[in-house]
């Protein structure tokens, strides 16, 4: 049975709030973190430990004093623009904003039983609520009930549960006002947002303490800069990591991997990174080569380096328990696996048979772990996939939890270091990758994942399936994490098991073009599935695609260097931007690409077209041109097999993705390149949309942390656009002395050709196209104010 506070006995005041105690049992701290929002806490029975969390940053943001009031029944912490109330009898807590609107408010309040910890608060009827990161099925996961359980679970399907990562932060949404609730507790929980308790939110969890932060929005847009605030954000990636990635189970031999990588640059298909699967490995021992499919690591990497490719490989964490391979015995001596009560290491079998496992909640272990991947590394390994980490065991899917670890000393079992364990995975290897070159960038990939681990690593969406379901699922779990602060996603295009003919693998692709991390990939037993493996149709298509998203390269940087600003997603639902719009809380397959791009595939088989919302506001078809007024739902052709491939008209193909851009937009395209870097940028287009907003540009070097320095360029573009005139004002800071020199303006939607165009208030050249209802002028880098005059028709 579930113990239950009772009254509140006595409290103190303390920096950022109060402890109060409820008789002996319970003791409750309630804090303001300056900038962030309220921190819970229950001790039950205290004493407090001391804080720990692996999801929160090193230097999380701290305590601040704030007002106090003590009003008889109860006392109201005030910390800016919302305020805590615990009230007394019994003690519950109320999180309320200056209007009143009380937007997390205990029920039944915090429950104790035998370890385990839950919570419960009130779910009015209209909340609807978004969170926990990876989940299959609808992005609003409103009366829907969840495990946090990291579970490798191949081919899962729409309503599979748990799956591989873990992020128990959810944001609700109320009458247009978000709030945002993080449980930092990594044990197995359970989420239950009115499915099983209707007018109850409610948390479980197996151990752990009852730990919970509140942000307040009222946009969720503050509330997930509050919970990156606190979890941290994802660093600049390096620039080739958002291009196009390659990859089944397995390209080998070496051979195979040339052969790879020429038909890429035969093809002008664009790609810049190939992944090399488990079989690269000696018997699946991580950190070695198989010497007879791969006799020459570094000379194949240097000579795909030349050609533009960066390899990234897979590690698993299981190492081989074979004593004559020094990874083992190195762990073994050093006492750096995982263990079972009396002190041997535990052992699980996995891909090379029987494996020990790094504690890689041991500082020691990550060290060790990290620097061993210097010899990939040093012969040009560029990027690090990591797998299995949930951790997948085979047999009993995970550990046993009797499995112990060394917990930073705190010690712990497997239970509380679980869901944990991809996550101190990706660290291990990202603090690894920066100490062996400290001047790039690191890459990491990890499957399993925790609340945190966009400091470290990109993640994919595990091994899902070629099926129409999945192509539809991909944007849903993409915005997903983006929600749980992790920019960085991907899923496998054209689907891991199974084989997409040429239709669902250009679809999945055309979604693929827009996710953060864009990655082929497939399993051992399925057919080819490389950009042409569809015939010459398809082939055409699938490069203009991926040529497209070589183009919007920059404006896609942009995006990432907004998330290390404020902790935006990349991909965004449309209730990132629209969230008093009811119509957009159900959508899963539309989605804002950063600040000014909607996105909206086609996901179902045979479809050649769909309907499509433009919430509020002036859109553009980006493609045409066409301008569209928003609130309305429209259909949009979206033809499967655009071109006619002896008639090259090149930008139909992307016809078969609809894309809308907002009005005021400037989207800063650049060349069509066969891999990031192959070409110097020394101009970029700029697309406008005639209209009032504001776009950025992020440039720097794209692989150093010189940008920590001030070496990157930004570029803030200003349109405003008021009756017979339209303004475009640029401004730039930073100093990136690479950074594009030259403009070229497309401006969209006039109408008719402009009276006059000033440039700083100099008549400057231009070329009206009456056909696109385009302006084209070119201006360089700089602050500017052009002003063109629209005329009159
Ligand atoms: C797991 C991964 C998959 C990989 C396979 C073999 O299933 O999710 O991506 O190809 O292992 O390493």
């Amino acid at each position: 049975m579930y113990q239950y506070i009772g009254d509140l006995t006595h409290y103190r005041e303390i920096t950022g709030g109060i402890e109060a105690a409820a008789g002996p049992e319970h003791t409750l701290r309630v804090e303001y973190l300056e900038d962030t929002g309220f921190r819970v806490r229950y001790a039950s029975p205290g004493p407090f430990s001391k804080l720990f969390s692996n999801a929160t940053l090193e230097n999380p943001p701290q305590p601040k004093s704030i007002r106090v009031r003590d009003h008889d029944n109860f006392i109201v912490l005030q910390a800016g623009d919302a305020e805590a109330i615990i009230h007394k009898t019994p003690l519950r807590l109320t999180f309320r904003d200056p209007s009143g609107f009380e937007f997390h408010k205990d029920s039944f309040g915090a429950a104790f039983r035998e370890g385990k910890v839950a919570h419960f608060t009130h779910k009015p009827p209209q909340a609807v609520y978004y969170g926990l990161g990876e989940k299959a099925g609808g992005l609003n996961r409103t009366n829907r009930a969840f495990t946090n359980w990291n579970t490798d679970m191949p081919g899962y399907g729409k309503h599979e549960d748990p799956l591989y990562k873990t992020f128990p932060f959810y944001i609700g949404l109320q009458g247009g006002t978000a709030w945002g609730v993080f449980y930092d507790n990594p044990f197995k929980t359970d989420f239950d947002f009115g499915a099983r308790l209707k007018d109850h939110a409610g948390y479980y969890a197996d151990g752990g303490e009852l730990r919970y932060y509140v942000f307040y929005g009222p946009g969720i847009k503050r509330v997930l800069q509050c919970y990156t605030g606190l979890t941290g954000r994802t660093p600049l990636p390096p620039l080739w990591s958002l291009g196009y990635h390659q990859s089944r189970w397995s390209y080998y031999p070496e051979h195979e991997v040339r052969l790879l990588a020429e038909e890429f640059r035969q093809r002008s298909i664009p790609c810049d990174a190939l992944h090399l699967d488990i079989d690269y490995m000696d018997g699946y021992r991580v950190f070695t080569w198989d010497e007879r499919h791969f006799p020459h690591p570094r000379k194949m990497l240097s000579d795909l380096k030349d050609k533009g490719f960066k390899v990234v490989v897979l590690v698993d964490p299981g190492v081989k328990t074979d004593p004559d391979y020094p990874v083992y015995r190195e762990g073994l001596q050093s006492g750096f696996f995982a263990t079972l009560p009396d002190g041997s290491p535990y052992r699980g079998e996995v891909w090379p048979g029987e494996t020990c496992f790094p504690d890689f909640s041991h500082p020691g272990a990550r060290i060790w772990w990290g620097n061993r991947h210097r010899m990939l590394i040093d012969q040009g390994v560029r990027g690090i996939w990591t797998d299995m980490n949930e951790p997948a065991v085979f047999g009993g899917k995970t550990m046993p939890d009797i499995v112990l670890f060394h917990n930073e000393g705190r010690g712990g079992g497997h239970a509380e270091m679980h869901n944990q364990y991809g996550l101190l995975m990706a660290k291990a290897t990202y603090e690894g990758l920066v100490d062996i070159r400290s001047d790039e960038r690191p890459f990491v990939l990890t499957r399993a994942a925790y609340a945190g681990v966009q400091r470290y690593s990109s993640v994919w969406t595990g091994d899902n399936s070629a099926t129409w379901d999945d192509v539809g699922l991909a944007p849903p779990m993409l915005m997903g994490l983006g929600l749980a602060g992790v920019p960085f996603a991907g899923y496998d295009i054209g689907g891991f098991t199974g084989t997409p003919d040429g239709e669902m693998y250009l679809r999945s692709l055309q979604i693929g073009a827009f996710a953060p991390f864009m990655r082929t990939h497939t399993a051992f037993d399925t057919g080819r599935q490389e950009p042409w493996s569809y015939g010459k149709e398809y082939e055409h298509i699938n490069r203009e695609i991926i040529r497209f998203r070589y183009r919007l390269l920059p404006y896609l940087y942009t995006a990432f260097y907004q998330h290390t600003q404020t902790g935006s997603p990349v991909m965004r639902p449309l209730v990132w931007e629209f969230q008093d719009d009811e119509q957009v809380y159900d959508m899963d397959d539309q989605f804002l690409f950063g600040d000014h791009l909607m996105v909206a595939p086609v996901v179902k088989k045979g479809s050649e077209q769909r309907t499509v919302y433009l919430p509020r506001g002036t859109w553009y078809n980006f493609f045409t041109g066409e301008r569209v007024q928003g609130g309305q739902t429209i259909t949009v052709k979206a033809p499967l097999i655009t071109v006619d491939i002896f008639n090259k008209v090149y930008d139909q193909p992307l016809r078969g993705i609809p894309v809308f851009v907002r009005a005021g937009a400037a989207i800063a395209m650049g060349e069509v390149q066969q891999y990031t870097g192959e070409k110097e940028t020394t101009a970029l287009d700029l697309k406008l949309f005639d209209g009032s907003s504001r776009s950025l540009l992020y440039e720097d070097d794209g692989h150093s942390f010189h940008y920590e320095k001030g070496a990157f360029r930004l570029t803030t573009i200003e349109t405003r656009s008021a009756g017979r005139y339209l303004e475009i004002e640029t401004r730039q800071t930073g100093a990136f002395e690479k950074a594009a020199g030259l403009f070229r303006a497309a401006i969209t939607g006039l109408t008719h050709p402009p009276a006059t165009v000033t440039l700083n208030g100099e008549a400057c050249p231009f070329l009206y196209e009456p056909a696109g209802k385009t302006l084209r002028l070119d201006f360089f880098a700089g602050a500017h104010l052009l002003r063109i005059d629209k005329g009159t028709a």
